[in-house]
């Protein structure tokens, strides 16, 4: 070989020497890059691969056995650790807290979680692993390069190959692994499943499509409309015309979830000239032109607050979704698409407005009104 002295003289000089090997199945090495050193060979030998060392479980069944156990073991352990994720995700209280060396004080429940489901998908990755490395075939395949789309041979020899690693697999012969696999997979889905469902919370039941309107005071008296936030009762003579009071159900304080209940019962209570009114029902629903109705938008719920005495619209500031208090508060503008639900009132003996019931249909988004 030559010292080419321009990069296509290397260029021609490697050709040269590659050709000129015909027959030589070793590989050749490009050394352009190393000019001018003498210590390097012109050409490295190809190393080959390492002679195959023969696993003790291709020659002794015995050994095979003893493999097909410890396999089988991983698996079990796996089934024991999900077993206990689903004992501890009923047995661990929220409230339960441990002291861990580096992480400190956690709570027991999601440490236990945690342990038994990583427990349980290590054991059968390890077990995964091990029956591949003392049971599946060792054999070392050289595949040739070849067009994308395989010839229909190939892809025939594609199913042959799944069809003789199953068979390699052993799963027939070991049905004990076949089995445990099974199981551990299996029981595997049962972590996922529970979390999905079980951790969802409870179910609504009626919260969504009732009120505290719905309900009446001990003895049955109906609530009182009250100022929000003072908590007072409201006459009908304090409602003159033209004003505007926010309004929560009497006794809401003493719920068990106040809050909760105030973000459905919460009412705007408006007066309004009654002859203005042009439906009979929001005329017949309301006292002297003083009507309420409920104050979550029915688009998405934000809280419909602004009223414009001069046109009688109330208006939502979140998407500007504009209703009409004159005719049953329809939306006359905005994304919301059904119309403000109206709170039935009336007068109590001593002269402050009582809801006679509940809204007639949920408050909020629309997305609840299935019709
Ligand atoms: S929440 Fe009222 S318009 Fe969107």
């Amino acid at each position: 070989m030559t010292t080419p002295s321009n990069p296509s003289d290397k260029e021609s000089s490697v050709t040269h020497d590659s050709t000129s090997e015909a027959g030589d199945d070793r590989a050749l090495v490009s050394l352009e890059h190393r000019e001018g050193s003498d210590n390097l060979p012109e050409r490295f030998q190809d190393p080959g691969l390492p002679a195959h060392i023969h696993r003790a479980g291709d020659s002794d069944e015995a050994a095979a056995r003893r493999y097909e156990r410890q396999v089988a073991a991983l698996f079990a352990i796996s089934m024991f650790a999900t077993v206990l994720f689903v004992v501890s995700y009923f047995a661990v209280g929220n409230d339960t807290v441990v002291s861990l060396p580096i992480i400190g004080r956690t709570m027991a429940l999601h440490v236990s979680l945690g342990v038994t489901l990583g427990m349980s998908l290590l054991c059968i990755g390890l077990g995964a692993i091990h029956w591949a490395k003392t049971l599946m075939p060792d054999t070392e395949v050289v595949e040739e390069r070849h067009e994308l789309r395989s010839p229909d041979e190939a892809r025939e020899g594609a199913v042959k190959i799944l069809a003789d690693g199953l068979e390699g697999s052993q799963l027939k012969r070991r049905p004990l692994i076949k089995y445990t696999l099974g199981g551990a997979l299996g029981l595997f889905a049962i972590p996922l499943g529970l979390q999905l469902v079980g951790s969802l919370g409870p179910l609504p039941h009626t919260d969504l499509e009732t009120t505290l309107w719905d309900s009446k005071l001990p003895g049955g008296k109906p609530r009182r409309l009250m100022r929000d936030p003072d908590g007072t009762a409201i006459r009908l003579s304090d409602v003159t015309l033209g004003s505007v009071f926010h309004v929560l159900p009497e006794g809401i304080d003493a719920t068990p979830d106040p809050n909760n209940e105030k973000l459905k019962a919460a009412v705007i209570l408006i007066s309004l000239q009654e002859n203005l009114i042009k439906s009979a029902r929001e005329r017949k629903w309301g006292v002297d032109g003083v009507v309420a109705y409920s104050k979550i938008c029915t688009h998405v719920g934000c809280p419909v607050g602004l009223y414009e005495q001069t046109t009688h619209h109330l208006l939502c500031p979140c998407h500007q979704s504009t209703f009409d208090l004159t005719e049953d508060c329809k939306v006359i503008f905005g994304p919301a698409k059904r119309a403000l639900p109206q709170l039935k009132i009336s007068v109590d003996d001593e002269g402050y407005l009582v809801a006679d019931h509940g809204f007639d249909q949920p408050v909020g988004p629309s997305f609840w009104e299935r019709a």
